[in-house]
């Protein structure tokens, strides 16, 4: 007998993160040091110690137990810290839309709220091809499906992608809405260009002729933006939004404040028109309380002395990690160019992703495992994030992960012969059907084949190429 709703997903979550991380620890418990666990998406420092804040951490340590244990004062948030929010979200910005900020427990809840104030069930959202996996599992939870644009073509942003899905969906259900997480996208480390930024707005501006259009800009890694005193100007694009596009910018204080477990962070909603930004509110305002009621009243209050009262040991804290990113990201795309090491292009922020072949990805992880090296795996790449990864460890690795790959590539040999062996092509095919019809001839020939590349590996791994 079922208990759980019909429709329920009851496949369990495959956590892929956690499951890695995992086999890091023990990997570590065993060979310590020569360990490179480059799984976690949070702050560490040079010592392999997670990052807490003292500028945020000394002041929360501190604040009444009272203020702790206490509701917040409403179901949108406290007001001085929806305030705070918004002139933290814009600050360096001249925006001058009708705004609405509403408290949500993190980035996620201000997404997840997003999904569905906007869309019904059977409804299609559009989202990056490459993206953090949670955005999927909130369209599947509310029963909305997920349609893709291409991250890239070539190395700049595939404006095409975006603007054939926004049509698209469009055309489908009348209305359209795209998820981007700029800047700083998990997990490649793009950032739009103001002239892409100017496009995309164009591209929602046309589409919105035919119907709404909703923008959420997943901003949940802004703060590590390389010129911080910039990192907002792109939103001024949106005030040219025409009056049928609306922004919900999904703000979050998990990484800007090294904060995670706090559950912190808003949904500030933006468009032209106040009356438009009001029948949101009032939607988010719902969802807020027929789910998570309200948001911890001390993070809020944190957040906005933080970012008011400390602010500028705040920054100068903040801005030791930035260098560190700077730093660790800097060797690790070096030495990529160096050494021929595919990566999508990385601007800035905790990730870098190394292009891999789909086919070949889980066995390219797992061989990087087994040299002691842990990612993530993630649609069409591997995660490396240097947000968690010492300078130290981070010298070398681009060379070590294209010599893994290089290795998988020529592995295939074995059960997929390769022109480059210059066997005639009729040989392969008997090869192919040999091993289907398991004929021992043709066995023993495959067994030779495999010694004599497991002794070229050998070779390639063992003698130093010039
Ligand atoms: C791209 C992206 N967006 C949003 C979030 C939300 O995080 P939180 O809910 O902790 O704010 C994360 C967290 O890893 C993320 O990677």
């Amino acid at each position: 007998m079922a208990f759980i709703r019909k429709d329920a997903n009851s496949v369990p979550i495959v956590d892929t993160v956690f499951a890695v991380a995992v086999r890091a620890q023990q990997d570590k418990q065993q060979n310590g040091d020569l360990v490179v666990d480059a799984t976690i998406g949070s702050l560490f420092d040079e010592e392999g110690r997670f990052v807490a804040f003292d500028s945020v951490f000394d002041h929360y340590d501190a604040i009444d137990h009272r203020t702790k244990g206490a509701y917040a004062a409403s179901f949108l948030g406290n007001p001085d810290y929806c305030r705070d929010v918004y002139q933290w979200v814009t600050q360096g910005s001249s925006l001058s839309l009708a705004h609405s900020v509403i408290a949500s427990p993190g980035g996620s809840g201000a997404i997840s709220m997003a999904f569905t104030a906007f869309l019904d069930k059977g409804e299609t959202i559009i989202l990056p091809d490459i993206a953090w996996s949670s955005y999927e599992l909130m369209a599947s939870q509310n029963n909305i499906r997920a349609t893709h644009y291409a991250m890239f073509e070539d190395d700049h942003f595939n404006l095409n992608s975006v603007k054939d899905a926004v049509e698209t969906c469009m055309d489908l259900q009348g209305r359209a809405v795209l998820v981007i997480n700029d800047p700083c996208h998990n997990p490649t480390g793009y950032s739009l260009t103001p002239a892409e930024w100017e496009a995309l707005v164009d591209i929602l501006n046309e589409a919105s002729k035919k119907g709404p259009v909703i923008l959420i800009d997943d901003i949940a890694y802004i703060d590590y933006s390389y010129d911080p005193s910039s990192s907002r100007e792109y939103m001024n694009t949106f005030n040219r939004f025409s009056d049928n596009v609306m922004a919900v910018v999904a703000f979050s204080c998990s990484k800007a404040l090294t904060s995670y477990g706090l559950r912190c962070g808003a949904a500030v909603i933006l468009a032209q028109d106040q009356n438009a930004v009001r029948e949101a509110e009032i939607v988010f305002e719902k969802t807020a309380r027929a789910i998570w009621s309200n948001i911890p009243n001390a993070a809020m209050a944190n957040f906005s002395w933080v970012v008011t009262e400390n602010r500028e040991a705040y920054l100068a804290e903040k801005q030791k990690y930035i260098d560190l990113l700077k730093q660790r990201s800097s060797i690790f795309m070096r030495e990529a160019e160096e050494c021929g090491l595919p990566v999508y292009p990385y601007r800035e922020g905790f990730f870098i992703t190394v292009k891999v072949d789909p086919a070949k990805t889980e066995a390219i992880h797992e061989a990087l495992m087994k040299e002691h090296i842990y990612t993530v795996t993630m649609p069409g790449g591997i995660r490396v994030a240097v947000c968690s990864l010492p300078i130290r460890k981070t010298r070398g690795l681009a060379g070590r992960i294209r010599e893994i790959i290089s290795i998988r590539k020529r592995e295939p040999l074995c059960l997929q012969p390769q022109p480059t062996l210059n066997l005639p092509e009729s040989f392969m095919k008997q090869c192919r059907k040999s091993r289907n019809r398991r004929l021992p001839i043709f066995r023993c020939i495959i067994s030779a084949l495999r010694a004599r590349i497991c002794f070229s590996f050998t070779v390639t791994c063992f003698c130093p190429t010039p």
